[in-house]
């Protein structure tokens, strides 16, 4: 049995709203992106939500309107994918890393040890869909002394008067804190669109807008809206209509805007997203129960009364291994023609990093969380019967490495 790792869910509705959009004679932003910007709103609750063309521009365009730039510092986890260090070296700053901890997640603590007087930002990752604190990290920020070390050196940091959260929710559209929607605890957050992400639009990103008082969200939108047009006061649909040719430039915006083409994947996928989510659950909580079975096995952090996760991986680490066990058992694993992932390889263990002079030493969590961990595949398409065979194949890789070992 041939077993992909994450193919992207494209039924007959995705197929339609494509070929309407091709068939429209309008194929970049515009209608398609609006709509897939309103569904994501409704979704969320949160009411302006700007579409871009990935994660990592719309990171480096927040950052960059945060004002955040050489000489400034913002606090990321050392375990998570790089664009969420990289959008900060793009503006010139410094990551800060921080350990996580065994739910593969920031700490509060770890944020308030990090913070320091040049701290402008800090980006919890939701890990596998698994979201943050951010009630507790938001607390942190508006501590008095923690505000009273913030020294705001633009516009919208004298705004905001505190540490900015900015959530990478790359990995949790769907996810939940306290029952509410974690994206409307953050300032902002943001989402991947990617095409192995949960709701996708081949590549993409969504950009949540939920700032607090005396910010207004909508001029905010609208300006970030400029901002990821090359500054420029018109979009393309509007400067097409007869007459309509006039246009102003009035920032060095960038160019990061989500075509129609685009959205359409997403338009179709996001009106079916309950059930999407439930397939994924459907998968995440027949593993916990196959697996949970094995005292070898630890499981991934499981729904409680305050988080509830978007599932979109199912991060499984296997007790005591070392990291070549574990590279063994993903051999052992893809013969069975099982296709399994690693998340993530820790930032400071990559050659750039590395050669920064950040020390996987110093993180001994996200190292250990690594070094045991095999992402299993985890999508609506999965039938029962495969998720056994997975669950059979992995149990008989780890016989046989253990075995090997006495
Ligand atoms: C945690 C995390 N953050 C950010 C990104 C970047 O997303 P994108 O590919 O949409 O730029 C990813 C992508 O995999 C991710 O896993």
């Amino acid at each position: 049995m041939k077993i992909p790792f994450s193919p992207p869910y494209i039924d007959d509705d995705v197929r339609k709203e494509v070929e309407e959009t091709l068939n429209s004679g309008w194929i970049t932003t515009g209608p398609k992106v609006r709509s897939l910007e309103n569904e994501i709103s409704k979704y969320t609750g949160i009411q302006n939500v700007l579409c871009v063309n990935s994660w990592t521009s719309g990171a480096i365009m927040i950052l960059k309107w945060l004002g955040v730039k050489e000489g400034d510092e913002v606090i990321v986890p050392a375990y998570t994918y790089s664009a969420t260090a990289l959008a900060v070296m793009h503006c010139g700053a410094k990551p800060v890393m921080v350990d996580v901890d065994s739910e593969f997640l920031i700490t509060v603590e770890g944020i308030r040890n990090a913070i320091t007087a040049r701290t402008k930002a800090v980006i919890p990752v939701d890990f596998a869909g698994w979201p943050c604190d951010y009630l507790s990290i938001t607390k942190l920020v508006c501590e008095p002394s923690v505000k009273a070390m913030f020294i705001p050196e633009s516009e919208i940091q004298m705004k905001l008067g505190r540490i900015m959260v900015i959530a990478d929710a790359a990995h949790s559209f769907g996810a939940k804190q306290n029952s509410i929607p974690a994206v409307s605890i953050s300032d902002i957050s943001i989402y991947s669109l990617h095409a192995v992400k949960n709701l996708t639009t081949a590549e993409g990103g969504a950009i949540c807008l939920n700032l607090p008082e005396p910010f207004n969200n909508l001029d905010a939108y609208k300006y970030l809206r400029m901002m990821s047009l090359n500054g420029q006061t018109k979009d393309a649909l509007a400067k097409n209509e007869a007459g309509g040719w006039r246009y102003d430039i009035i920032m060095p915006g960038l160019k990061i805007n989500m075509p129609d083409i685009c959205a359409a994947i997403g338009l179709a996928q996001i009106k079916k997203y309950d059930f999407l989510l439930a397939e994924r659950k459907r998968i995440f909580n027949l593993y916990s129960e196959l697996l949970q079975k094995h005292s070898f096995f630890q499981l991934p952090p499981h729904d409680n009364d305050s988080q509830s996760s978007s599932y979109h991986l199912y991060p499984l680490r296997i007790w005591n291994i070392t990291e070549s066990q574990r590279d063994q058992m993903i051999e052992e694993i893809a013969k069975s023609g099982v296709a399994v992932n690693v998340h993530f390889i820790p930032m400071p263990m990559l050659t750039l990093f590395r050669d920064l002079g950040y020390n996987i030493e110093d993180f001994p969590c996200a190292f250990d969380n690594y070094s045991r961990e095999i992402s299993l595949p985890i999508y609506p398409q999965l039938t029962n019967e495969q998720v056994v065979y997975i669950v059979k194949s992995v149990t008989e890789a780890y016989s046989k490495i253990s075995s090997g070992n006495k």
